[in-house]
């Protein structure tokens, strides 16, 4: 049993705490947002997560798992203290390291004894020696005898699947120049028996930027060949089963659809071609990578005018408004840009989200109008739009849908329909790189 300190209380800070705590450690999850922390204790978490808030009260009640604002509480008695604050991204595309620095700082004041600090924050390439100069030189100016460590332990967690993720690593990465403080690290992990990766500082930072890049690359790739799929009239759902196969290619993140959205995704791809510029390289693929995916929702929106002649002064309803499944994270999503074209064009717009419409009431234009269901949004509407493959979504009763339909359109961001299943309900369904059905 390990004694551990979690700083910052987002996805990624609050999963790895609670889930370090549900494998026995003792944990102590510190955030400066002070309402953060006092919901947290009465049971509501900051954010939704599938099976968070279940595993958080199972570990607050077994009182392995606390919650603070003070580092003078947390820091001195942690072995192991990982910074997971958020690294926003700045006006230049570079991430904004304002809040890790604090951290670090704030860490340094309170520090006893020999701590290992482990970055778990995406941070660009050199963030690790960056944290050691601020303890290092903090220790100094206060005479302190406390020493420490740095390490760099990228995540991998998925919104809507994080605890999953956690339980259930493809591998750990560890970066440090102490190889004997990465290995104490990796036994924190040893329960979940993943493959485990010791290497130096940067080239741990390097992995996660590369990791994200891969994936964004795999969902820029498909939604260019779902351009030329539907120029071709070929099925882009088909092509990536059949790719998929091969085992060098395999089947995921190759969902051709409305693109990328999300905290992750857009600001690593962007900040990674930063970090590349800076080096005064080119990042040609990274920079067509982000082209394509903004190119992925203004075309949505063009095949939306074609099918419709023109938008202005159409019902539409949108179904699914945050970036993904099982999330209500806004950030970054597809929905918003979609949305805010169509309402500056003259569009009617009525939309419905099971988990998201709080968050989306924040981001979306003030003319949109919130229903209660999938049935209310389709209600009177000249076009339905499907923008997150929510489960609800596959279930719905598509000919009552139809019926309250002022024209039965069907414009799938997502491929989640069949097109012959449409066809057979006389939808007018329009797809991503798959041939459309009128
Ligand atoms: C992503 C990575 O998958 C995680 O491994 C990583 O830890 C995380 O970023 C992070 O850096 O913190 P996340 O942003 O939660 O996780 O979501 P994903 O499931 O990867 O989806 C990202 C976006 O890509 C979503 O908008 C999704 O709809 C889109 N997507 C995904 C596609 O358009 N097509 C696909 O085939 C897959």
């Amino acid at each position: 049993m390990s004694s551990i300190c979690v700083i910052g209380t987002g996805y990624v800070g609050l999963v790895t705490g609670t889930c370090f705590a549900d494998l026995g450690n003792e944990v102590t999850c510190l955030d400066i947002d002070a309402a953060k922390i006092e919901g947290l204790k009465k049971g509501i978490l900051p954010i939704y997560e599938p099976g968070l808030e279940e595993i958080v009260r199972r570990n607050y009640e077994a009182g392995r798992l606390c919650f603070t604002t003070s580092y003078t509480e947390a820091v001195p008695n942690a072995e192991f203290i990982f910074i997971a604050v958020g690294t926003p991204q700045g006006e230049d595309g570079s991430a904004d390291l304002t809040y890790v620095e604090q951290a670090a700082s704030q860490i340094a004041k309170h520090l006893a004894g020999h701590t290992i600090i482990i970055n778990k924050s995406t941070v660009p390439i050199g963030t690790g020696d960056l944290v050691a100069g601020i303890v290092d030189r903090s220790l100094n100016g206060n005479r302190s005898t406390a020493t420490f460590s740095v390490v760099s332990n990228p995540e991998f967690l998925k919104e809507g699947s994080a605890i999953q993720d956690f339980q259930h690593p493809d591998r750990v990465v560890l970066g440090s120049t102490n190889r004997q403080a990465a290995e104490q690290v990796a036994e924190l992990y040893a329960p979940l028996s993943a493959p485990v990766i010791i290497t130096d500082l940067r080239t741990a930072e390097m992995i996660k930027y590369a990791s994200n890049a891969i994936l964004a690359t795999r969902i820029s790739f498909i939604n260019e060949i779902a351009q030329m799929c539907e120029a071709l009239s070929a099925d882009v759902k088909v092509v990536a089963e059949g790719m998929g196969y091969d085992k060098r290619i395999g089947p995921q993140f190759l969902q051709a659809g409305i693109g990328y959205g999300g905290s992750c995704f857009p600001k690593d791809v962007k900040a990674l071609a930063h970090m590349a510029e800076q080096s005064n390289l080119h990042p040609q693929l990274l920079l067509a990578v982000m082209d394509i995916n903004y190119d992925a929702r203004r075309f949505f929106v063009q095949k939306i005018e074609r099918t419709l002649g023109s938008v202005a002064n159409r019902v539409i309803g949108v179904w699914g408004l945050a970036f993904k499944p099982n999330t209500d994270d806004m950030r970054e999503a597809a929905s918003v840009d979609i949305i805010s074209l169509l309402v500056r064009k003259g569009a009617i717009v009525q939309v419905y989200d099971p988990v998201a419409m709080k968050t989306a009431q924040r981001v979306l234009p003030g003319a949109v109008t919130f229903c209660k269901d999938p049935y209310e949004c389709a209600d009177n509407a000249d076009a339905v739009l499907l923008l997150t493959e929510w489960n609800e979504f596959k279930q719905l009763d598509m000919e009552r849908v139809k019926g309250l339909m002022k024209k039965p359109v069907l414009l799938d961001g997502r491929n989640l329909y069949e097109p012959a299943e449409m066809g057979k309900l006389n939808f007018n369904y329009h797809s991503v790189g798959r041939p459309a059905v009128k």
